[in-house]
């Protein structure tokens, strides 16, 4: 049995600890919205926070999660209204929006670091994320918008 907390919540899996944490999630535990994007760690789109860091879900096995915290996009807010969230639509953020997951939550964590973030903060970090779109101004505005 493994241990996590996922989303505050304790969780005992009986699972292969070397599972991707991203099918952890995705296929055992039905929590969809984390995006499988490249699967090699490239693009981000599978991004969740370990103990508070952003984390390619692709990439982590499920045993590096073991005793420790995963937060989700679920996990961001119970609504879907997380200052974040709402500044993402009052900016018009997402277009695809199949990278938005892993935008929003490599964003929660630059912000749990830097709750006022400088444009190259916000560049550095949110530069593991693709954004086939182009939404990278609006990212800025919105995480801007949200530390304000
Ligand atoms: Fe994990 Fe692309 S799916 S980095």
């Amino acid at each position: 049995m493994i241990s996590v907390t996922l989303n505050g919540e304790p969780l005992e899996l009986d699972l292969d600890p070397d599972t991707p944490l991203l099918w952890v999630l995705r296929d055992h535990l039905g929590l969809t919205g984390t995006k499988y994007g490249c699967g090699e760690g490239q693009c981000g789109a599978c991004i969740v926070q370990l103990d508070g860091e952003p984390v390619n879900a692709c990439q982590t096995p499920l045993s590096a999660a073991a005793n420790h915290s995963v937060k989700t996009i679920e996990g961001l807010s119970p609504d879907g209204r997380h200052p974040l969230q709402l500044a993402w639509i009052v900016e018009e953020v997402a277009q695809c929006g199949y990278c938005q997951s892993g935008q929003l939550m490599t964003a929660d964590a630059l912000l749990a670091k830097y709750p006022r973030p400088t444009d190259a903060q916000i560049d550095a970090a949110m530069s593991e994320v693709l954004c086939r779109c182009g939404s990278y101004n609006r990212i800025r505005r919105a995480i801007h918008r949200t530390a304000n």
